[in-house]
């Protein structure tokens, strides 16, 4: 899908290496950098802002000018997401939150130069290759059917958009504080720098693996909260605190802070795990023991399913199981510490953990805080079913939101 230079289409040790790019990518020191590039997607800056962050544009687009005398990308910084919002509205909460995690992405994954200039298009071919999965494609990915075909053709679209990118950063010796440039960077073990067709497959793939699990995951937890009164106000009260603490300004250690929408989100995403299901080749042979002390042999060269969608709703882990209930994961109560190592595996475990689960909290993180401090929001929908599809389990429907806008003191 992402094409033959990466994932399952090179060996063991190189698929190895080349996960280890993307967790570099994704790891702890790099995310500070990202705080700000995702703020100002959200953020309606105040006036003093706004002018300080157009003038920075500004300087930074001269200053690749008179560097290079030619010069490929020259943009500017559209601001603020929700500032089209106005005062007060009705939205789909759903399609909002794809648009501004679309345009996080843009700016922190992919880079300025696709952000400002060719991200609706860049989503538009990408969309092509999700759309091509299906059951028969898991197990025949290259019949040649439409859907196929327009898959293949999208990525050597997208192959296209990002290289031109790579190329240009190379050309003008142009290095950036996002993740493509992460990828840029990355070497082998035996010196071997990154092709070109690496790191846009791997782009690929990142965005991929990114954008469909953060757009559901933001979605289930603003439906929960806006149905849950109580949960609503605690989420609110911790806002209200922290502004209390540390200003209005956001940065990465404030948050760290926000413990309880932290608990909201990784509670939503035990109720809809995005991968229901977890799936390993066994290596080696071994023995499993119930609680119940029943024994099992599993042999080597089976596959294994965890299914995270009914793991998530044992009810000697999970007090009521079924009840949306944030506290769970508390200090005192720790559910999912208490149940054993993998009793929470949204972001699965092992060698194939997620990379992306801190970035993934971080922007949700500054979406939502955003959206609790500065609108007063109500769902209008009734709270959305699952809808199975694409192997996640989507909430159904649209999820329609009133807005007005409010700031937390
Ligand atoms: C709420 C958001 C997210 C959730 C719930 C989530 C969940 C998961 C899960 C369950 C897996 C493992 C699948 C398996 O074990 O078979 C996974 C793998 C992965 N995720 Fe995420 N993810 C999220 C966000 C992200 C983001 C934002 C990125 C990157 C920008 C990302 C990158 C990856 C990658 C590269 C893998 C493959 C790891 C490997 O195979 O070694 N994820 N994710």
């Amino acid at each position: 899908m992402f094409g033959q230079e990466v994932g399952h289409g090179v060996d063991f040790a190189t698929r190895n290496e080349q996960n280890s790019f993307c967790i570099d990518a994704l790891k702890t020191s790099k995310l500070r950098s990202y705080v700000d590039p995702m703020l100002q997607e959200v953020e309606v800056l105040p006036a003093m802002n706004r002018t300080s962050a157009l003038l920075d544009s500004y300087i930074y687009t001269l200053n690749l000018m008179s560097s290079n005398l030619q010069c490929d990308n020259v943009f500017m910084f559209p601001l603020d997401y929700f500032e089209k919002w106005g005062q007060e509205g009705i939205i789909d909460l759903k399609h909002e939150l794809d648009q501004v995690l679309m345009l996080i992405s843009g700016r922190c994954l992919l880079g300025k130069e696709i952000r400002e200039k060719m991200l609706d298009e860049f989503y538009t071919l990408f969309h092509e290759i999700e759309n091509s999965l299906s059951l028969i494609n898991f197990f025949l990915p290259y019949i040649p059917i439409p859907a196929n075909r327009r898959r293949d053709a999208a990525r050597i679209k997208l192959k296209e958009i990002l290289s031109e990118t790579v190329r240009s950063r190379k050309r003008y010796n142009q290095v950036e504080e996002d993740a493509l440039q992460n990828l840029i960077d990355s070497k082998y073990k035996d010196g071997r720098s990154i092709s070109e067709d690496e790191v846009t497959g791997l782009m690929i793939g990142l965005i991929f693996a990114g954008e469909h699990t953060n757009s559901l995951s933001s979605a289930w937890t603003g439906s929960y909260l806006l149905n849950d009164a109580k949960c609503l106000m605690t989420a609110i009260e911790e806002q209200k605190k922290i502004i209390k603490k540390f200003g209005r300004r956001i940065d990465y250690h404030v948050l760290l802070e926000m413990y309880t929408l932290d608990r909201c989100i990784k509670e939503a995403l035990r109720l809809h795990p995005t991968a229901p299901m977890l799936l390993r080749k066994v290596h080696k042979h071994f023995t499993v023991w119930t609680k119940e002390g029943h024994e099992y042999e599993i042999p080597a060269g089976h596959t294994i399913v965890s299914p995270t969608v009914l793991n998530h709703y044992i009810p000697y882990i999970y007090k009521d199981p079924e009840v949306y209930d944030p506290e769970r994961f508390g200090p005192g109560r720790e559910e999912d510490k208490v149940g054993g190592k993998f009793s929470y595996t949204s972001f699965s475990g092992g060698r194939h953990a997620c990379p992306g689960e801190a970035y993934g909290y971080m922007q949700m993180k500054v979406i939502w805080s955003y959206l609790l401090r500065n609108y007063e929001l109500k769902l209008l929908s009734p709270f959305p079913k699952e809808e199975w599809r694409k192997f996640a389990l989507k909430p159904q429907g649209k999820v329609m939101v009133s807005y007005k806008i409010r700031q937390l003191a």
